[in-house]
């Protein structure tokens, strides 16, 4: 039998930002609810919330005090009971944010640790002397730069935090801690919660003795700055270690009995790497990420995601946007050119196997918010350039055309864009037949239709501009070009999604707008 998840298309939906049910100005479980109508009418059947527990809000969620419950600002579990049944109503399975990798610091089992050396919950965690000299016991630096250490006065001694200080790495070495985990997604799945999305997946387990990370190159080294930031070090032994995968082998037959599924985040730019963890008895799947941060340039698309394909047995996701990562339609020139441009690619990613994933938003073009400095609130951006901060990718979804946009009747938590304006919004698109929303609803919805059962896909000879591919009887074509493209079908076809208008076949030929892509269904 086909597992449900093999055939679908995914949308994350970032829970602050997507529709505010209670009138307090931040997204919430009610409103995700009242808004599933609009995933339905996309197609999508599964959608990925990003986390809703008790949480302090270092990270914005990132940050988990308790993992058996929803926050209250979110609606508490009964809200989250109410939008799990609805959603599978609907056809919609949901899958939650599960982060094992650290908890906040204001979690009990933190707390417990920091008030007592000896009680086991210290032993959830990664305390360590100071270096012989004095100062944090390796050279580690967190994801948001300094170090990855933090010295807890009450013992002298530092605990390990890939991330903030205020979130303390888990030791997965501990029994112990795998059996917590174990029992939270034993919690989960009797719930009735189709799955997760398992963060920073390539980093729970670190070298058990603690070695210091290779410097990259000369340069660090002579840059002080550098060396302080996370790219100064060649992550050999905080991330991506073999034994990694034994946690995702125990979870998955735990999935297993409840037919649920497993999406790693595994933020690894060599898809051979991440191969491991989609190997049979391990995930069921793991987001490519390279496929987000192509360029728009034919052959660089090509040698991206081909390689990807190739390691990837179908069982890559394939997202073009994220809630941590600068939006498509941004990176490919942004405006109504970056929005056609992102529709052409996600084109050509629901064509290939395994998972399309849209970031909520896609579907109406967005690009990235152009915010007030002033506004920014994720701590995560803190040490990077202005010009970026992650809140430009988690402004409020634009609704309707009031000044509001539809997201809530407060003032939002973080204001909507101009450039997210009226006529971007859910509504004016809905109204509009030739918007890129009803473009999305159309591929996605058009999708299982033309979708062929075989895996194995050629590469269509990739040139400057052009970059397709044929699986099965289906021909795939995107150009990047800035003239029409003309692509040799060898057989006659008939057009079964375009992107754009103005795409047609001409005899054995497809021909192809710029910025644009179509799928071809091949005769004989
Ligand atoms: C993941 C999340 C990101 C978060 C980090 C720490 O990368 O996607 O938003 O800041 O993990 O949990
Ligand atoms: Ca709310």
């Amino acid at each position: 039998m086909t597992a449900w998840w093999t055939r679908s298309v995914g949308y994350q939906v970032y829970v602050r930002s997507f529709a505010d049910g209670n009138a307090d100005g931040t997204g919430d479980l009610l409103g995700i609810t009242e808004r599933l109508g609009h995933l339905a009418d996309l197609g999508v059947r599964m959608i990925w919330l990003t986390p809703c527990y008790p949480s302090p809000g270092a990270d914005h969620g990132y940050d988990v005090a308790d993992y058996r419950d929803v926050a209250a600002e979110f609606g508490g579990l009964d809200a989250l009971d109410t939008l799990v049944d609805r959603a599978h109503d609907m056809g919609i399975r949901v899958l939650m944010d599960l982060v094992p990798n650290h908890t906040s610091d204001q979690h009990r089992w933190f707390q417990r640790a920091l008030a007592d050396r000896s009680c086991p919950e210290r032993d959830y965690y990664v305390f360590r002397d100071p270096a012989p000299g004095g100062g944090p016991p390796n050279n580690w630096v967190s994801h948001f730069g300094g170090p990855a250490w933090t010295l807890d006065p009450g013992s002298d001694q530092y605990y390990l935090h890939l991330f903030l200080p205020q979130q303390p790495d888990l030791d997965w070495h501990n029994p112990a801690v795998r059996d917590e985990f174990d029992d939270i997604l034993r919690f989960w799945f009797a719930r009735g919660i189709d799955g997760f999305r398992i963060d920073v997946a390539h980093a729970l387990i670190k070298d058990e003795l603690l070695r210091d990370n290779p410097v990259r190159d000369a340069t660090v080294l002579t840059d002080p700055e550098a060396r302080r930031s996370f790219d100064g070090l060649e992550h050999r032994h905080d991330l991506d270690q073999p034994d990694v995968i034994d946690i995702y082998r125990a979870w998955r037959r735990l999935a297993d009995e409840h037919d649920a599924f497993l999406i790693g985040e595994v933020y690894l730019l060599d898809p051979d790497r991440m191969t491991r963890y989609v190997a049979p008895d391990a995930l069921h799947a793991a987001f490519c990420f390279p496929a987000l941060r192509t360029p728009w340039d034919a052959r660089a698309i090509a040698t991206t995601l081909a390689g990807a394909v190739t390691a990837s047995y179908g069982r890559f996701a394939w997202p073009m946007s994220s809630h941590d990562d600068p939006r498509a339609a941004e990176r490919f020139g942004g405006g109504d050119l970056g929005a056609a441009r992102a529709l052409a690619y996600f084109t050509l990613l629901a064509a290939l196997p395994g998972i399309p994933f849209l970031y909520q938003g896609d579907e109406l073009g967005l690009d990235n918010a152009r915010l007030d400095p002033a506004a920014f609130q994720d701590p995560g951006s803190r040490g990077r350039p202005v010009v970026w901060s992650r809140d430009a990718v988690r402004t409020p979804m634009p609704w309707d055309t009031s000044a509001e946009r539809g997201f809530s009747t407060a003032t939002s938590w973080l204001p909507i864009p101009d450039n997210h304006g009226a006529q971007r919004s859910v509504a004016a698109q809905v109204a509009d037949p030739g918007s890129v929303l009803h473009r999305y609803r159309a591929l996605i919805n058009g999708r299982d239709a033309w979708l062929p059962d075989t895996d194995d896909v050629t590469w269509l000879p990739v040139d400057d501009t052009l970059v397709g591919i044929r699986r099965g009887d289906v021909l795939v074509a995107l150009n990047t070009g800035d003239e029409a493209a003309q692509v040799d079908l060898a057989a006659y076809g008939a057009i079964r999604f375009a992107s754009i208008d103005g795409a047609e076949i001409v005899g054995t030929s497809l021909v192809l707008p710029p910025d644009g892509a179509a799928v071809v269904s091949l005769e004989g």
